[in-house]
């Protein structure tokens, strides 16, 4: 299949940056960055081999070493994946142990454990099994970052501190409140069941096998991180991660296996955003913008491009 995007090629979208290649190849991920380093990763890798890829993905194990080997975190960044469950011969396959433990010997802390609450089960025949609602969220840090109070409380619960704690000790007994003024404060730390209700992978993103909903990456990203900082996402899939950085202030920094996925990706994003995708360097167009064309404007040959007529960062179509 031709595709526009061609191995190697890294697009600048706005304030993003995308790259077709592998994440466990240094040279992609090193030309990615440019010498920047994530505050964030958050990711929903191959969940084993569960779906079909354009490229099958061999053994998982050692994909995961060689992605997360690679990671380019700042030392305070934060490392959220995403992984699904996966059944095999009438057996749970936990299949992502391994890996954690892995993760351990590298360095990274495995610091939290979260579920993703995807909304009610659907209809079906789930041999035997309750109907799938949930999905794993593996927290890795090396250091400690406070998530941010991202979600508001009931008004009727932000009062002055009378009484005693709701945690309780080891005898049962309620603890003392180590921090009276929480009580006051408008927001709260989120929970650590998400819950995001499953895409029905509406337009563009219905073209790529296991797309995440935006609503999923933005409460990891508004949570463990602030805006303007960077986001690295090594499993860019359908672009989701990208958008959700989009939405919130932040640049997202990703790679992609696939030419078509990133072609995919691309159309996505700017139909969604309104941003404009280019080829860093050369700084060519992946399509010709809508608006050029709205305004009839002569167009200018690929070859003939230069810095100066590359289209503006934020271009709503
Ligand atoms: C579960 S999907 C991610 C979907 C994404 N969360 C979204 O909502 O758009 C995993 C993606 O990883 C890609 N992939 C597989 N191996 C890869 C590799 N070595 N480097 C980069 N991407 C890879 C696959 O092509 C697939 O698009």
């Amino acid at each position: 299949m031709m595709t526009i995007t061609r191995p190697g090629d890294l697009w600048v979208i706005g304030p993003h940056r995308l790259i077709c290649g592998s994440s466990a190849d240094p040279v992609i991920v090193a030309n990615l960055m440019g010498g920047e380093r994530a505050d964030l990763c958050i990711s929903s890798p191959p969940y084993l081999h569960q779906r079909n890829y354009l490229t099958p993905i061999g053994d998982w194990n050692l994909l995961m070493q060689r992605s997360f080997a690679l990671l380019p975190m700042c030392h305070e960044g934060q490392v959220l994946v995403n992984l699904g469950n996966v059944h095999r011969n009438g057996e749970v396959q936990t299949y992502w142990l391994d890996w954690l433990e892995w993760m351990r010997t590298q360095g990274w802390r495995f610091f939290g454990q979260y579920v993703w609450d995807k909304g009610a089960g659907l209809p079906g025949d789930w041999n035997g099994r309750l109907a799938p609602s949930y999905e794993h969220l593996f927290h890795f840090n090396r250091t400690t970052r406070k998530p941010n109070k991202t979600k508001a409380k009931r008004p009727g619960s932000i009062a002055y501190y009378t009484g005693k704690g709701m945690l309780r000790n080891p005898d049962g007994s309620k603890g003392k409140v180590s921090n009276k003024a929480a009580f006051l404060a408008t927001h709260k730390v989120p929970d650590d069941v998400i819950r995001v209700r499953r895409d029905t992978a509406p337009g563009l993103a219905r073209n790529h096998p296991a797309v995440f909903p935006v609503g999923l990456p933005m409460e990891i990203i508004t949570a463990y991180s602030d805006p303007g900082q960077i986001i690295y996402e090594p499993f860019a899939g359908a672009g989701t991660t990208i958008i959700a950085a989009q939405r919130t202030g932040r640049r997202c920094y990703a790679v992609e296996l696939q030419p078509e996925y990133c072609d995919n990706a691309i159309r996505r994003i700017q139909q969604v955003t309104g941003l404009v995708a280019v080829l860093d360097q050369s700084f060519e167009w992946f399509e010709v913008p809508n608006w050029l064309e709205l305004m009839n404007l002569p167009l200018v040959e690929r070859e003939e491009c230069t810095n100066d007529n590359a289209p503006p960062d934020h271009v709503v179509i």
